[in-house]
């Protein structure tokens, strides 16, 4: 049996993603600020084992409260062949000139898309270090880590960090008896929420919106369902981990 984490499991990808790794044989934990109704039906229907969190991860003390209470499901879990966490929520705003963010949003940014990410990160690998079973830690990443856009200062950032946060487990791993792999995945420009909100910003505080408003007019964003079934058949390949810094579009 796999045991799999999931953050984002809302909507966009990440509901997609859920989508695809419901099954008898795992145990799926996802988290969001929001339920996921169609998903706890399709659980219900199929007898696929689904445990739903509700957690804010931009609120650093409800983030620890959820890392604490994973570790111990992830204790107790039984029978588990391999253990996943895959990071994939994520935010794009606050958008605009640095000079122009608020300390608020800026700082809910990073613990969105950073913190949070490496705080779970931390618990799943402790909580599973001993047990013997396989671990794969998926993050979701952007192009946007990987080349600055004027606007997404803090997104960029957080991302990059995200990146580099993988390159180090990594690292740390390599010397441990039973290493986990990771790989920090950018999974193209999907159609989902995010792309709407993207969109909608004023080019005053983000220049390249038409780029984006033409990539949806020509219909060359990615399909969110599509790019789940790639992304979940990509953690499921042997050489998972082997690229720890990846692109979907690549495979
Ligand atoms: N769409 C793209 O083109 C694109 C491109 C590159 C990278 N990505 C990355 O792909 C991942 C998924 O993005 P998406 O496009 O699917 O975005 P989305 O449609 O906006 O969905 C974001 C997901 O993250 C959750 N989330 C957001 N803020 C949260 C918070 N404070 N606490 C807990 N959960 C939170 C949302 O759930 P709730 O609102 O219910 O909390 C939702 O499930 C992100 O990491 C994003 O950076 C997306």
């Amino acid at each position: 049996m796999q045991f799999v984490i999931l953050t984002g499991a809302s909507r966009g990808l990440g509901a997609a993603m859920a989508a695809q790794l419901l099954s008898p044989s795992r145990q799926l934990v996802c988290v969001a600020r929001s339920p996921n109704e169609a998903l706890a039906t399709r659980a219900r229907a199929s007898g696929a084992r689904l445990d739903y969190r509700l957690c804010d991860l931009a609120d650093a003390t409800g983030v620890t409260r959820l890392a604490d209470s994973l570790g111990q499901a992830l204790r107790s879990a039984g029978g588990v062949s391999r253990f996943v966490l895959i990071n994939n929520a994520g935010a794009v705003e606050p958008i605009g000139r640095i000079e122009t963010l608020a300390a608020a949003p800026l700082t809910a940014a990073l613990q969105l898309n950073l913190a949070a990410a490496m705080l779970l990160t931390a618990s799943f690998l402790a909580a599973t270090d001993a047990s013997g079973a396989e671990r794969r830690v998926l993050n979701i990443s952007s192009g946007a880590a990987r080349y600055p856009v004027a606007g997404w200062s803090a997104y960029c950032s957080a991302k990059a960090a995200l990146d580099m946060f993988t390159r180090c487990i990594v690292a740390e791993q390599a010397s441990r008896p039973n290493a986990a792999r990771a790989c920090s995945l950018a999974p193209g420009v999907v159609d989902t929420d995010m792309q709407a909100s993207i969109r909608a910003v004023d080019a005053a505080d983000f220049p390249s919106v038409e780029r984006f408003r033409k990539l949806k007019a020509d219909g060359a964003l990615g399909a969110p369902g599509e790019i789940a079934v790639r992304i979940v058949a990509y953690l499921e390949r042997d050489d998972f981990g082997e690229r720890e810094i990846d692109d979907i579009r690549e495979h």
